[in-house]
């Protein structure tokens, strides 16, 4: 674990203060009566919480924690989350509420009522069960931000399937691993997806990843578990076609019947995969169920974001992160939001499209990651301002900690000073918001996320797992388990107890660095171990480092989460090239370009590291580990710290003069 200690010194004391407009209070979702509820009893503040879902058969038990660290909630009950976040609202005379006002990249819009998606859903469930899909299996989920994907993801959760969503912006290799850990027996994506005006095409990369890479590569044999590949056609891009396996979506989902009755499962049946950067380097498939994560998603989300029947509401995350999981499709819909999907990027063809899209759809509550907000700051105020943005009464914000220069824009450029803004602290893991402010009740801080939210129990702690008192800083850990927590890692029940439970007896270890201010509340400070925030997307080093020796050039490299203004964070990348590779250019931008292009080949365009430097030697300890504090002080041009600690102190001196003389992209 790195020391939290230098990113500690340069928080210094907020005295700003921004209370909920009284207008806001008196009609807000919750009220400080949620704290004292919770407070005085954790658990029947749970059971009130899961109450509010559609049960097929009542729980009678709460939490069932005798085999700590996995938990059981409301075991004894049975649901379906299909039924929830759709059926539901159909049954009790919602299904003309509009589901989704779809945006796509190229203009072209649809909207959606909750009687549309039932529809397309049932479809699609007997579609599924038509090419032999039941519950337990797994199905990968490939897909850019279209209606179908949500469709997609509800439809495996109705026959009771476990979806495994990855994002389109991962590269066929990464798709393998994913299809290959979870042996996933069906795959569903697109011909493609539309990015910045030009088609991305998805299904290559699905055939790439599904095919004998030859022998002597990680994977000599063809994908063992998929039996069929579903493609929904998009952009109309000509694709390869694999008889028997492959089949259109139009022919498989659309001609079915329109009914089709959901599976009623256990509440603590896993509802989906989704892998998330481990610090070893392979990724890790975290896993939830139905019954717990329902409960958190949909309750987090009416009490977080203030939900009401006429409000439009926008998540800006992909499906394919947790984020949009919890936020698009199950919290929201579960509360019957009406919702903006968008497909494109913010620039295309403009860099006015959000705000056009929120004045458009009159958007109520928006729900973004600080890296937007500061490309946004970047770009001027100006291009926001010339949209009505009226229409906004609350802003969120999530993935990474939000500089408080980026939350005073983001309350006064887009939130006209009126808007209530949730700093929200959550993971992967969690499954639903564990620290934010309530929006009604809470005075909120530029850049603090507050306080725990209301039946969650978060502490900060020292080195020995004591809690810090406040003015201090420490490990943020949760320290009693919570609904929509994971249950595991797919496969893999020691590494989820030695990754989260075995820092400190009994607490769950989040990987975070947090302080308690002097009034106690919550400062997140970024990640403690080898995991990067880049643009709100988790990485590894480790991932990265090894993608780069398995390049015939590279002899070693280190990488390192830079600071960026824009991104939070950047990847820079440190390698050191083999003295006996062949064909390796002279020139250092060339090296550095080749290798890029091989991070983005082996595990997609959002690892691709931001520059390369090619130098002789990395600094070490006498042990051997790599000293990445001092190649952070390096990438972001600072003088180098304490070098007692090295093996050969003069590496240092080496590295910065070699760059000076120009290696680098
Ligand atoms: C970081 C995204 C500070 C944190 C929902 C966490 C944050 C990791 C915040 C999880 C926030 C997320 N303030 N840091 N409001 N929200 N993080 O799994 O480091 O993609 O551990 O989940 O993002 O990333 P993940």
């Amino acid at each position: 674990m790195v020391n939290v200690a230098h990113t500690l010194e340069n928080l210094h004391h907020e005295s700003r203060s921004f209370r909920p407009h009284a207008a806001f209070a008196a009609h807000a979702n919750a009220t400080s009566y949620e704290y004292k509820k919770a407070g005085v009893d954790r658990l029947q503040y749970w059971r009130e919480a899961a109450l509010r879902l559609a049960w097929r058969q009542p729980f009678t038990e709460i939490l069932d924690w005798s085999d700590a660290p996995v938990a059981r909630w409301f075991h004894d009950g049975t649901l379906n989350a299909c039924d929830n976040a759709v059926d539901r609202h159909v049954r009790e005379g919602r299904g003309d509420r509009v589901a989704f006002h779809f945006v796509g990249e190229p203009g072209d819009t649809e909207t959606l009522t909750y009687s549309d998606i039932h529809e397309r859903v049932q479809k699609a469930a007997n579609g599924l069960v038509a090419l032999g899909l039941g519950k337990g299996d797994r199905v990968a989920i490939y897909l850019p931000q279209i209606p179908e994907a949500v469709v997609a993801m509800l439809a495996c959760a109705r026959i009771g399937a476990i979806h495994s969503v990855v994002f389109g912006g991962f590269s066929a290799e990464s798709l393998r691993q994913r299809i290959d850990d979870a042996e996933a027996k069906l795959v569903i994506t697109a011909d493609g997806g539309n990015r910045r005006g030009a088609h991305l095409a998805l299904k290559p990369l699905v055939d790439e990843a599904l095919a004998s890479h030859g022998e002597g590569t990680a994977h000599p044999e063809p994908c063992a578990s998929v039996e069929h590949v579903l493609v929904v056609r998009r952009t109309g891009q000509e694709t390869a076609w694999t008889e028997g396996r492959d089949v259109w979506w139009h022919d498989a989902v659309d001609p079915q019947p329109a009914e089709h009755e959901p599976e009623w499962v256990e509440a603590e049946h896993p509802l989906f995969i989704l892998y998330t950067s481990g610090t070893t380097g392979t990724p890790k498939g975290l896993f939830h169920t139905t019954g717990g994560y329902l409960t958190g998603a949909a309750h987090t989300h009416r009490i977080v974001f203030d939900l009401k029947p006429d409000d439009v509401y926008w998540c800006t995350a992909d499906v394919g992160w947790i984020t949009g999981h919890s936020y698009i499709v199950y919290g929201p819909m579960i509360n019957g939001a009406t919702q903006v999907l968008y497909e494109g990027t913010p620039n295309t063809p403009h860099e006015g499209r959000w705000w056009e899209i929120v004045e458009q759809f009159k958007v109520t509550i928006l729900y973004t990651a600080p890296t937007a907000i500061r490309t946004f700051m970047k770009w001027g105020e100006a291009i926001p301002q010339q949209f009505d943005l009226s229409s906004l009464r609350l802003l969120g914000s999530v993935g990474e900690p939000i500089n408080p220069e980026a939350w005073m824009w983001y309350r006064r450029v887009i939130g006209g000073d009126r808007c209530p803004i949730v700093d929200t602290w959550w993971q992967t893991e969690t499954g639903a918001i564990m620290i934010s402010p309530l929006p009604g009740v809470t005075a909120t801080k530029p850049g603090s996320a507050m306080t725990a939210m209301p039946g969650v129990c978060v502490d900060v702690v020292d080195d020995a797992g004591r809690p810090v008192p406040n003015g201090e800083g420490g490990y943020l850990v949760i320290t009693e388990p919570w609904p929509s927590m994971l249950r595991g890692i797919w496969g893999n029940r020691h590494r989820y107890v030695s990754t989260y439970w075995n820092h400190f007896d009994g607490m769950y270890f989040a990987g975070d660095g947090a302080k308690k201010d002097v009034d106690g509340d919550l400062w997140l400070l970024g990640r403690v171990d080898d995991v990067m925030n880049v643009s709100g997307h988790r990485l590894t080093t480790t991932e990265i480092e090894h993608s780069l020796v398995a390049h015939p050039w590279v002899a070693e490299a280190a990488v390192v989460g830079a600071s960026d203004e824009v991104t939070g964070q950047a990847v820079v990348a440190f390698v050191i090239v083999r003295g006996d590779a062949h064909g390796v250019p002279e020139d250092g931008d060339e090296v550095a370009a080749a290798l890029r292009e091989h991070v983005r080949h082996q595990i997609g365009s959002l690892a691709k590291p931001r520059t390369i430097l090619v130098v002789s030697e990395v600094p070490k300890t006498r042990s051997g580990k790599i000293m990445r504090r001092l190649l952070r002080d390096v990438a972001e041009d600072r003088p180098t710290g304490d070098v007692t600690t090295l093996a050969d102190p003069s590496v240092m001196d080496a590295i910065r003069t070699g760059l000076e003389a120009g290696t680098g992209d």
